[in-house]
């Protein structure tokens, strides 16, 4: 059976970057209170990227994934799985991934997206994993893409300084060389509530609350555990030992977290790759673009280890073991 390899990364950050400082004097024109030292403070965020109005998930998709096709030297025409993980999707139908396919001049493979809010990514280089090892696909692209900042009610501060919109997207392909090496997901629906933006769209009415709320401590103490655990389990999969890892490229949804779960892993923290305080959570896209920034800047190499894990609504959380 052969391998799945990452040969390629790319990401794209929407242009328009909203400092703490300037998010917090829009939000004082409207009585809300917050600050950069707060914001600092409890989520290591100082900006994000927002998308403007019309930028849609398809579009910061394509641009991630054209990124990663160059960086992989890979033409359209050879991509015959693409995956969009994404909780914004341009539509309810079609896909985004087919969007995707459409804007690329991709045409014939398999497109579809895949909904695991922020482990999406994970749940979604997995699924490539799994077609590539069963030969049901050769390359594919995997894509974690959203446009967050459509779902957040700006009058709720607890929640809309956390999250900023982007993409970031692999190029995984058969190889005889170890690429993916382990693959860890799960999920608990009794947690639904802790995180979820439970609204929808009927009879052509919003039925329900379109807007993302969270019980952030609940999100906070979970997160923690199931990632630690889920660390545990990939590297007892993959027959390594934690100390192998040569970078963790957690989800980032905050400094807190991910310096409480590095500490529990005993991973050290020049091992720990980190852009939550340039983008902010990105939801599916964190963990692609994180990695792909590290890629770039030289740190992740050929032949390192990499850890990538993912956490969110659902409850939802996993991890995949890559060797580079
Ligand atoms: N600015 C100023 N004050 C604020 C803000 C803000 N943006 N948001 C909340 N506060 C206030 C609250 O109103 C509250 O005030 P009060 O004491 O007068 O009632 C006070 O700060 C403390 O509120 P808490 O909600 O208890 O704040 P907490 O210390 O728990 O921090 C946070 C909130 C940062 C969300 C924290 O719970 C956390 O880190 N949770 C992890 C969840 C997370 O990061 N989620 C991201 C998305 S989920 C995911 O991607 C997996």
């Amino acid at each position: 059976m052969p391998y799945a390899k990452i040969i390629g990364s790319g990401g794209y950050l929407p242009p328009r970057v909203v400092s703490n400082d300037q998010l917090a004097a829009d939000l004082a024109t409207r009585q809300i209170e917050t600050s950069d030292t707060w914001i600092v403070d409890r989520t290591g965020i100082r900006q994000r990227h927002i998308a403007d109005e019309g930028m849609t998930t398809s579009h910061l998709a394509t641009k991630a994934a054209q990124a990663a096709l160059d960086d992989a030297n890979v033409t359209a025409d050879q991509i015959d799985l693409i995956i969009v993980a994404t909780s914004t999707p341009d539509f309810v139908f079609p896909s985004t991934a087919c969007l995707v396919q459409a804007n690329l001049g991709a045409k014939g493979g398999a497109a579809f997206d895949v909904q695991a809010v922020c482990s999406g990514f994970v749940y979604a280089l997995t699924i490539a994993d799994a077609f590539i090892q069963a030969g049901r696909a050769k390359t594919a692209l995997v894509i974690g893409a959203e446009v967050f900042s459509g779902i957040l009610d700006w009058n709720d501060r607890a929640t809309c300084v956390l999250f900023g919109d982007g993409a970031g997207a692999v190029v995984v392909q058969a190889s005889a060389e170890p690429g993916i090496i382990g693959a860890q997901l799960n999920a608990d629906g009794s947690q639904t509530k802790i995180l979820c933006a439970a609204g929808n769209v009927s009879h052509g009415k919003v039925i329900g609350d379109p807007f993302l709320r969270m019980d952030g401590q609940a999100v906070f103490k979970l997160a923690v555990n199931c990632l630690a655990k889920s660390a545990h389990e990939v590297c007892e999969q993959a027959g390594i030992s934690l100390a192998d890892v040569d970078w963790l490229v957690p989800h980032q949804a905050n400094i807190r977290i991910i310096n409480f779960l590095s500490r529990k892993l005993q991973i050290p923290e020049q091992k720990v790759v980190i852009t939550v305080d340039s983008h902010a959570n990105t939801s599916a896209a964190s963990v692609p673009l994180a990695f792909d920034v590290a890629r770039r800047d030289g740190r992740i190499k050929a032949g390192d280890t990499v850890m990538m894990q993912g956490v969110g609504g659902g409850f939802t959380w996993g991890s995949v073991l890559v060797k580079m």
